[in-house]
Parts: C-alpha cells; structure tokens; sequence
C-alpha cells in the first residue's frame, strides 16, 4: 500500500479514538448537569467511534500494514451552555469528514480502489453523522429554552441503545 495511505490511514485510528474521547468529555458534562439523556446520547456516540478506530485498525491489520498508536489528545473544550457541545460536536463532524476525504484523495491518486471501497461506509456514515449532529443543534435552538420541553428532549435523547457498526472487515 502507498506510504502516505497507510500514515493517513493510521493517523485516522487516533482522530477516531480523539474522537471518542471528546464525546465522552461531552457526556461528563452533561451527566454533572443533571442532563442525563444527552450524556447517554454522546456516551454510545463515544462508543460509535471507538468502534470506528477499530475498524481502521481492523483493516490495517487485514493488509499487513503495522498500526502505530499515538497519544490521545485531552479535549480541551470548555463548555458555558448545554448548547455549546451540540455546536462542537457538529464542527468536529465536519473535520471528520474532511480528514475522511482526504484519505479517499489520496487512496484515490495511487488507484488504491480496495482501500476507496472500505472508506464507501465511512463516507456515507460522515453524511449520516453530520445529519445527527445538525439534528441535535436545531432541536435544542427550538426547545432548550423550555424546561418542560428541554426535559422531553432529555428524555428522548435517554432512549438512544447502543448497535454494532454494519461494517465488517
Ligand atoms: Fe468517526 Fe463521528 O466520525
């Protein structure tokens, strides 16, 4: 495999992993705000992208290619209203995606078709990712300001089980 496909590729198990660990930082939040649906929400999306490092390392593993692990960066955000990690949480979204693309690109440029059709799921799933955390931002711009609805949506968010990723290497 090129060189620069196997680092991105690698790069993308700690992003995932970082990934996680902002999202649990998320759910930390809210569970110490009493909020305890948004902090199960963002616990199982920590849990999604765990299961997307793995995947990455899964498929690494499949082509021989050692993974490396890096550090985990400490999420830094500080939060001032339930709002502001749904804000956060749909800009990291979109980096994540664009970190995606970017490994697509190159795997793209050295016709590496094999690894642009594991990274297929990954496209679609960054769509699916994006569309939930969009979701997240405009129903808390409708109903945050409402305790009667804000405790509703709490109540919704508590609902959300943790599934398996659909993609198998
Ligand atoms: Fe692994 Fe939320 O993207």
């Amino acid at each position: 495999m090129d060189k620069k496909v196997q680092e991105l590729l690698n790069q993308q198990v700690n992003k995932e992993f970082y990934s996680a660990y902002l999202y649990l930082d998320m759910a930390n939040y809210y569970i110490d705000q009493d909020l305890d649906g948004f902090g199960n929400w963002y616990t199982i999306q920590a849990q999604e992208e765990r299961d997307h490092a793995m995947l990455f390392i899964q498929y690494l593993q499949q082509n021989s290619i050692p993974v490396e692990l890096d550090a985990i960066a400490k999420p830094d955000k500080v939060f001032q209203s339930p709002l502001d990690p749904l804000l956060a949480g749909a800009e990291h979204e979109r980096y994540v995606t664009s970190l995606i693309h970017d490994i697509y690109e190159a795997a793209y440029s050295v016709r590496d078709f094999r690894t642009m059709q594991f990274l297929d799921w990954f496209v679609k799933e960054q769509g699916e990712e994006e569309a939930n955390a969009d979701a997240m931002v405009n129903k808390f711009k409708l109903f945050g300001d409402d305790p009667k609805s804000l405790y509703l949506l709490n109540q919704e968010l508590a609902t959300r089980v943790y599934s398996a990723p659909s993609l198998t290497i």
